[in-house]
């Protein structure tokens, strides 16, 4: 059952709303438009406010989904854990799609807001005014994520959820690397520009 949990996840993760729904509105891929991204904020930048809620929307709840039936089905506690990982790695890496999916900040976000309400929301937070300020999509979402073990540690010390942490944050800054090079070379897109 909980292998069967966890290979669930996966293909959850492998539903990609960014890429289902501009296939619906434009007939067009849109991993080629933007900044290639099959998520949220590239959604924004194509196809504007209404369908990125929705992509967003769609993927915070297909992050949740999976720990919400590991939390009710699963034989073992670290089933939760991979599932979550499960569904974020089926989203980014989705085998469905050629293994070009999204950055998983909105799939995470849902893990982990189910996951731990508290530590999600303190970096969720942080990524938000972060977002506000700067209008880097991106810098929010490398911060509040590379956040994530910081504030797991300083809740709980170093157990097995700090390792959760910990993965998920390496996940989310590995997939924002051709961003850390452009925020670096200061040429990123900023929120509100229409192309990079
Ligand atoms: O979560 C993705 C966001 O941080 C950056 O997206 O399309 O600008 O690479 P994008």
């Amino acid at each position: 059952m909980d292998f069967f949990l966890v290979v669930l996840s996966y293909f959850i993760g492998n539903i990609s709303f960014a890429y289902l729904i501009t296939k619906y509105k434009m007939k067009e891929d849109i991993r080629n438009f933007g900044s290639g991204n099959a998520g949220t904020t590239n959604v924004l930048r194509v196809l504007g406010k209404k369908y990125a809620a929705l992509v967003l929307l769609g993927d915070v709840l297909k992050g949740a989904v999976p720990v919400i039936l590991a939390n009710a089905f699963a034989g073992m506690d670290i089933t939760v854990m991979l599932c979550g990982l499960a569904v974020i790695a089926g989203h980014n890496w989705p085998a469905l799609m050629g293994f070009r999916g999204g950055k998983g900040i909105a799939t995470s976000i849902g893990v982990f807001l189910v996951y731990d309400p508290f530590v999600a929301s303190v970096c969720l937070g942080l990524g938000i005014v972060l977002i506000v300020i700067t209008r880097y999509v991106s810098l929010g979402s490398i911060s509040g994520m590379a956040l994530l073990p910081v504030v797991t540690y300083l809740a709980y010390g170093a157990d097995l959820r700090l390792v959760f942490a910990l993965i998920i944050s390496v996940f989310s800054v590995y997939r924002h690397r051709s961003n850390i090079v452009r925020l670096i070379q200061g040429n990123e897109n900023k929120l509100g520009q229409k192309k990079i």
